[in-house]
């Protein structure tokens, strides 16, 4: 049996736009990484957070890579325990869900040292446990992309099922995210607890055309319904030029262009060609928002998490 183990878990979208907190999909270019040693005292402690975001909880049960694994020990009343190293390599409050891909990689590490190990269901639910920590709110958009891999769809709290929607070939994912820090609790707060009816149609009709046209390659349905009509509305004004990222993301060639998860991250989907005009002009717009980004070009793989050592 292993004594240690070293899994990666890719950042994500999550939502997807038009799929508030039930569709997300992985984002291949960036990720967190969390080492796992087996110890013979019980419980879970984190020894160092490195990489780019370090002012992170050391405590187990305030961390979400720590209380995922706790709750897997606890649960299974392992007699061992775990020490974990954890090694960010997505930015914080950024959108592009860090506090979902370090829960799932470690998740992912300590289940290699199990005698015998859980299914991928079973882990999600243990992921879930450690995003609370972060998000005050139980939602898996950003873990199950992470875990599973792809554009992924979940139904379902208590008791999720989840599908992976499969992507047209030659789609890519750009991403800008602009330098400031938005807080997830802040951006789910300002969400109005109502839908008007129409607005409920509307994007019911987009995220069924989306997922039809995913499974069918039909980009221009793709481009039609690619448009959140309840969540992007209340929240983009929370983003410094949002309005002027999309417009050029659009205006250079997307499919369409949204808030990645709770932003301030922006992301389009396009096909391959245009991907690097695309990032250029957006990032071009954030900045004479005066805001400077960080940016990818990603691919969507259907790999998700995996023990890397
Ligand atoms: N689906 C969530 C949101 C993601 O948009 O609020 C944030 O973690």
């Amino acid at each position: 049996m292993r004594n240690s183990a070293t899994a990666f878990a890719p950042a994500s979208v999550g939502n997807v736009g038009i799929g508030f907190d039930i569709l997300g999909h992985t984002v291949e270019a960036i990720g967190d990484r969390v080492r796992v040693e087996r110890t013979v005292e019980r419980g879970v402690r984190i020894r160092a957070i490195t990489g780019v975001a370090t002012e992170l909880p050391l405590e187990a049960s305030r961390n979400t890579a720590g209380q995922a694994l706790k709750s897997l020990a606890e649960a299974h009343n392992l007699d061992f325990g775990f020490e974990m190293t954890i090694e960010k390599g997505i930015p914080l409050g950024s959108g592009l869900g860090g506090s979902a891909a370090s829960a799932v990689a470690a998740v992912v590490a300590g289940n290699a040292l199990l005698e015998i190990p859980l299914s991928k269901l079973e882990l999600l639910k243990f992921a879930m446990k450690g995003e609370a920590v972060a998000s005050g709110s139980v939602h898996v958009d950003n873990i199950a992309p992470s875990l599973f891999g792809g554009l992924v769809l979940t139904v379902g709290v208590d008791h999720p099922r989840t599908k992976q929607i499969p992507v047209p070939p030659g789609i890519r994912c750009v991403l800008v995210h602009p330098h400031m820090y938005l807080s997830t609790k802040e951006a789910r707060g300002i969400l109005s607890s109502t839908v008007k009816l129409s607005d409920l149609v509307w994007q019911c009709a987009n995220l069924a055309g989306f997922i039809s046209a995913c499974y069918t390659n039909d980009l221009d349905m793709i481009r039609d319904a690619f448009e959140d009509v309840i969540i992007e509305p209340q929240r983009q004004a929370l983003i410094p030029g949002f309005r002027d990222v999309k417009h050029a993301a659009m205006s250079n060639g997307a499919l369409g262009c949204s808030i990645s998860g709770a932003g301030p991250t922006v992301f389009c989907w396009c096909e391959t060609p245009a991907a690097e005009k695309i990032q250029a002009a957006m990032i071009a717009a954030f900045g004479a928002n005066g805001l400077a980004c960080d940016s990818w070009i990603s691919s969507i793989e259907a790999t998700g998490a995996r023990v890397i050592d």
